[in-house]
């Protein structure tokens, strides 16, 4: 039917087999609220959510700008109730009972600035808008995409360490972008059908630290040591690809809120009771001596169930940018987490 086709194009590994709709509740019931969502990512997200039959009520928020978001997007003839939120005084409001928090507010690169020189101006955006969700809906799934995601993430975990509520298992940093990307340059590269490729990848979402896992590719498939290092290297730097073809006027917009709306949908489906659903996201993790780290994950009712062992039996190549990636990365969520001790 209409709801299965438009579940499977934006998430297609986690349609349901025929058998296993007992799992699933078929009716809208999850609210979902969007943390500047009149934003470049913000307003597309806007759309995909609305699309998506799991969902009863989609709570938009900025500090700007979104009561027309809102009552544009409030026209489609889809199951889900808009609301508009403007401004901290409503922000309390937008956060109650709501089930999954997607935070893409903030500032994104122009070309020649790395992630971490959004730092200044995105940590307490971040800091100040997790406040609010500790204190409204610290039982939510937290997606964060705003950048730097290596050191937000761990901002927003500390927040909700002093307010006492951090549950490890429902803070999440978006790196589906990240999986998207591999999924549709190794398809083109390798003429694979699109649909069954699936490549994890892990470590953060930043230059280096994004690490695809080629030698894990499904289908399987084999890379000549040219072909892993140029793949590698287009993943690590297709954020930059697409700032410099944007020119000053931002960075991934449309492909992030398609990668943004595939993770939100598997959350649901997971929260729904759905057994079989697993993403690639940064979250606190043991997978390495790192405390954060982004790697495949089964997710569950209450959030991350296990995390998968993809570091095992990865190639001499794959574990030698492993080794490398790690000082960046623990650098960034050193930065994050003092950011916010500083602040007391
Ligand atoms: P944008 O400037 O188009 O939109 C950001 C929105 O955030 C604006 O509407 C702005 O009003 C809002 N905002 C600013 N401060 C706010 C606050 N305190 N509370 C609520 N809303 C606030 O930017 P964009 O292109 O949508 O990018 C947003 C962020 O996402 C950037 O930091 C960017 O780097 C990041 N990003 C991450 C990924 C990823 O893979 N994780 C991908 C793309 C972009
Ligand atoms: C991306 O990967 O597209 C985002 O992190 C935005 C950026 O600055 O590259």
């Amino acid at each position: 039917g209409q709801n299965a086709s438009l579940r499977s194009s934006i998430s297609p590994r986690i349609v349901p087999k025929a058998n296993s709709g007992s799992h699933i509740s078929p009716e809208a019931s999850y609210k979902v609220a969007v943390l500047g969502a009149a934003g470049g990512i913000g307003q597309p997200l806007g759309l995909l959510i609305k699309m998506s039959p799991l969902v009863s009520a989609l709570h938009l928020y900025d500090i700007a700008n979104v009561k027309g978001v809102a009552a544009d997007l409030s026209h489609c003839n889809t199951p889900s109730q808009v609301l508009d939120f403007t401004g901290p005084s409503e922000l309390a409001n937008c956060l109650k009972g709501v089930d999954v928090v997607v935070i893409p507010a903030g500032v994104p690169r122009k070309p020649g600035m790395t992630r971490d020189d959004l730092f200044n101006s995105n940590a307490s955006i971040v800091k100040t808008l997790v406040e609010a969700v500790a204190d409204n809906c610290p039982e939510a799934f937290i997606h964060i995409i705003s950048n730097p995601v290596n050191s937000t993430v761990p901002i927003a975990a500390e927040v909700l360490k002093q307010k006492g509520v951090y549950n490890p298992k429902k803070l999440f940093g978006v790196t589906t972008l990240d999986v998207v990307r591999a999924n549709t340059f190794i398809a083109q590269k390798k003429n694979l059908k699109l649909i069954d490729v699936d490549v994890p990848v892990v470590g953060g979402h930043a230059g280096i630290t994004i690490l695809p896992l080629l030698s894990k590719t499904r289908p399987s498939v084999t890379f000549t040591n040219e072909e892993t290092e140029e793949l590698t290297r287009r993943i690590q730097n297709a954020g930059t690809e697409v700032v410099e073809a944007k020119a000053g006027a931002g960075s991934a917009t449309l492909s992030m809120a398609y990668a943004a709306a595939r993770f939100v949908e598997s959350s649901l489906r997971a929260l729904a009771g759905d057994p079989d659903v697993y993403e690639c996201t940064f979250v606190q993790s043991e997978l390495t001596e790192l405390p954060f780290f982004a790697s495949r994950v089964k997710l569950g009712k209450n959030g991350v169930e296990s995390i998968s062992a993809d570091l095992e039996g990865v190639t001499e190549y794959e574990a030698k940018a492993l080794e490398s990636l790690k000082p960046e990365l623990k650098a960034s969520i050193e930065k994050g987490i003092e950011f916010v001790h500083k602040q007391q």
